[in-house]
């Protein structure tokens, strides 16, 4: 524990998050990858070789998201994020547009958006709703390079530098609803952990990395998430 009061903290988000919701993770069951293989839809090769999949595949997962909503999660989160007076940043891996829907604002979304469109030619970031086709042209420099604003694998991350600073001041780390299976984000509780902070993990089941957090808690997102936070707005501001 720090003097610095109050604390800072660090929310890593997934899948997990969301699914109370109605959207799919990716490595249940009912995994969203399921009937595709990862590849076949989320690498540059897939989109280089079939275009029309990747476009088809993403364009049903935004229309997707007229169909949804935040749950007491999401809430609870956005709560945090404008009653919590220290630093607070909410890194998620999720695509949707849940957080920002609860009202979350110290967010930033590492693996890309599906409400926003990347141009392959200039880099241009242009907000999009609605199906993407296949190959639109892009508003800013003309050139039909349009593509999902989504970190394919392989590809870097958003905001690596602004995470590794909050990552290295951060009092607290908590992950909540992903399984520790992708990296980097798989590798921040550890990042964290280095740098002194305590790290908490909510989550269903136990994540890849489970160890190396000081505290779990098992049990749904939609519980397990307003608990914390009501936990976190009644302590003392200082971890
Ligand atoms: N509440 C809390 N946790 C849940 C819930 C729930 N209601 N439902 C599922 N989970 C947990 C699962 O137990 C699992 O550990 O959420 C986790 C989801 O894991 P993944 O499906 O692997 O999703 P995520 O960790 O976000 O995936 C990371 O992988 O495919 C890529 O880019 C994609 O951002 C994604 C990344």
């Amino acid at each position: 524990m720090r003097q610095s009061a109050p604390g800072n903290l660090v929310i890593l988000t997934g899948a997990g998050v969301s699914a109370e919701s109605g959207l799919a993770t990716f490595r249940g069951p009912d995994g969203l990858w399921e009937g595709h293989r990862v590849e076949e839809v989320c690498t540059p090769q897939a989109l280089a070789r079939n275009p029309a999949l990747v476009h088809a595949f993403y364009d049903a997962r935004r229309a997707k998201l007229a169909e949804v909503g935040p749950n007491a999660a999401h809430r609870a989160l956005a709560r945090l994020d404008a009653e919590w007076p220290g630093e607070l940043l909410i890194v998620t891996q999720n695509v949707d547009d849940l957080h920002e829907r609860a009202g979350a604002k110290r967010l930033l979304h590492m693996h890309g958006e599906l409400t926003s469109a990347l141009c392959a030619g200039c880099g241009a970031r242009i907000p999009w709703n609605g199906p993407m086709g296949h190959g639109p042209k892009c508003p800013a420099c003309g050139a039909a390079k349009l593509r999902p604003d989504i970190v394919f694998f392989g590809e870097m991350p958003y905001e690596m530098d602004r995470i590794d600073a909050a990552l290295s001041r951060a009092d607290l780390f908590v992950s909540i609803g992903t399984s520790g299976a992708v990296y980097p984000a798989a590798g921040f509780v550890q990042i964290a952990r280095h740098h002194g902070a305590r790290a908490l993990e909510l989550n269903l089941e136990p994540s890849v990395g489970s160890s190396m957090f000081s505290e779990s808690r098992m049990g749904p997102a939609g519980e397990l998430v307003p608990a914390w936070v009501e936990e976190m707005l009644k302590s003392s501001p200082s971890l």
